[in-house]
């Protein structure tokens, strides 16, 4: 018998397949910052035993129905919202994300991009290369302090908890709103439990760390941003799914809210000319929430081995329930 063939949707270092090469046969599609082109895909799905996808492959009914000998499918992300996993677990396809290794570096983004868009810091950088800066001034490119504020955090998973931590260093006060309660997390990190609405109207930062599902697309509408404070401060981290970017534009245009913070957008790439970019109330980064060279060496180690598990015949490591 062959080796399992293995097909991996983005360029990724040979270095970290050595250690499977034996193993596994490998194949990959050679461009790193480009996606698989959807045919190439199916095609190589098709003679494919596992995956490693990341989070712009559509992994859907139509690619499982014509992939026979597909028994795993790794995505890159903690995030699966590109997989229909239902139609996976029809094909007995075991899908698995990347979990707790992300997260500290994830928060930490988070966190850098919530305290670059109070204190407007690509704004003031971008005042020195456009050589605006002719003499220190009172309220020179003044922001929004961070300490002592109140921030709301929608999703207590491993990256809100994450977020929270750095929070209670910023001597913040620190809400949460989750589909369920984490007493043992209030606790540890005094963390106060509040409904959504209640989230909204009292938080200085609002951060959303939810995933996109069903139940959470959209919830960032026009209703919301109207409860929110007009000195309020949008982070989102999580996806562009979450938001209703139409409502979040007209909220910034009213001044219902006053920033927001963005490394996510419902259609990414997003371009030069999109609405959010150019606005000094806004701050837009190419989702880069895990981007630190530790942090996806360590994903994409974690694919691989989830993927060599369920080759072998052994658990993975981190299955999707
Ligand atoms: C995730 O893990 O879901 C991120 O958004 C991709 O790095």
């Amino acid at each position: 018998m062959g080796k399992a063939t293995i097909y991996i949707t983005r360029k990724i270092p040979e270095t970290l397949l050595k250690p499977y090469q034996e193993s596994f046969s490998f194949r990959m599609w050679e461009k790193e910052d480009e996606r698989v082109p959807r045919d190439v895909l199916l095609e190589e799905a098709r003679h494919a035993d596992g995956l490693l996808t990341v989070l712009s492959d559509n992994v859907d009914e139509e690619l499982l129905a014509q992939a026979p000998n597909l028994k795993v499918v790794a995505n890159l992300a903690v995030g699966f919202d590109n997989i229909d996993v239902d139609a996976a677990s029809k094909h007995q396809v075991i899908v698995t994300n990347t979990p707790d290794v992300l997260s500290e570096t994830t928060a930490d983004l988070g966190f850098g991009l919530l305290m670059a868009t109070a204190r407007r810091i690509v704004e003031a950088s971008a005042f020195i290369e456009q050589d605006k800066w002719n003499e220190w001034a009172p309220f020179l490119l003044a922001g929004a302090d961070i300490h002592h504020k109140t921030i709301g955090i929608l999703g207590m998973g491993r990256i809100g908890e994450a977020i929270a931590k750095r929070a209670t260093g910023f001597n913040m006060n620190v809400r949460y709103h989750n589909r369920n309660r984490k007493p043992a997390v209030e606790e540890e990190l005094g963390v106060i439990y509040s409904g959504f609405d209640e989230l909204l109207s009292e938080s200085d930062f609002i951060v959303s760390v939810v995933p996109l599902t069903e139940e959470t697309a959209n919830t960032f509408n026009q209703e919301a941003f109207a409860k929110m404070k007009t000195s309020a401060i949008f982070i989102n981290i999580s996806r562009g799914g979450v938001v209703d970017e139409d409502a979040l534009l007209e909220a910034l245009d009213k001044g219902e809210i006053r920033a927001a913070g963005l490394d996510v957008f419902r259609e990414e790439p997003i371009r030069s000319d999109h609405p959010f970019v150019g606005r000094d109330d806004v701050v837009c980064l190419p989702h880069i929430g895990s981007a630190s060279v530790e942090t996806r060496t360590t994903m994409i180690q974690l694919c691989l081995d989830n993927i060599s598990a369920v080759l072998r015949g052994s658990k993975p490591i981190t299955p999707i329930k």
